[in-house]
């Protein structure tokens, strides 16, 4: 599991507590905050079994290697960097789960829907279009607007695994 653009890893850690049948998750972020460390000892001291499984990584995501098993996740990667993320994720082949944030409507590709949905959705909806022009398999969800209110849930995995 790969935690991209991940600021302090909690999405990292609580995917792991979710699912326990991930070996290690690896966490990147071109700036990793103090935090993170702490969070991770404060985690690990509830949570024993999340010991040493999340490798914190500080690097630009662009860089770290990804491969077909991973799954390919992030939170609120701001305006372009979800649609970097996607690609990193097709590029490979690999499931991906994304909840975007911070649409740029000026550089974003709104896939000309913007006459009927506003401008973040229509963007969104031209994301999920992309990959399943590139062979993947789409769900959307959404969670609870009280967590965030960008809150669109965009997954994906490839139809031929
Ligand atoms: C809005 S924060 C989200 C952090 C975390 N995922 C969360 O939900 O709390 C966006 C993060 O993207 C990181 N970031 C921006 N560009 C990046 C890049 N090229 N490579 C790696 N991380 C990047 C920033 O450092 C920042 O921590």
């Amino acid at each position: 599991m790969v935690d991209l653009a991940c600021g302090h890893g909690l999405l990292a850690q609580i995917l792991l507590l979710l699912d326990d049948s991930s070996p290690e998750a690896v966490a990147v972020d071109q700036r990793i905050p103090k935090s993170a460390a702490t969070l991770d000892a404060a985690l690990c001291e509830d949570w024993p079994r999340l010991k040493g499984r999340v490798r914190l990584i500080e690097a630009d995501l662009r860089s770290v290697p990804l491969y077909r098993e991973d799954l390919v996740v992030s939170a609120h990667a701001c305006g372009g960097l979800t649609d970097l993320i996607l690609a990193r994720a097709v590029e490979v082949g690999a499931r991906v789960a994304v909840l975007p944030c911070c649409h740029d409507l000026k550089t974003g590709d709104l896939g000309g829907l913007e006459g009927w949905l506003d401008g973040p959705m229509a963007m969104d909806a031209t994301r999920a279009a992309h990959l399943r022009n590139h062979g993947y398999r789409v769900f959307t969800q959404q969670i609870p607007g009280d967590i965030t209110p960008k809150n669109r849930l965009l997954m994906g995995e490839p139809d031929q695994p």
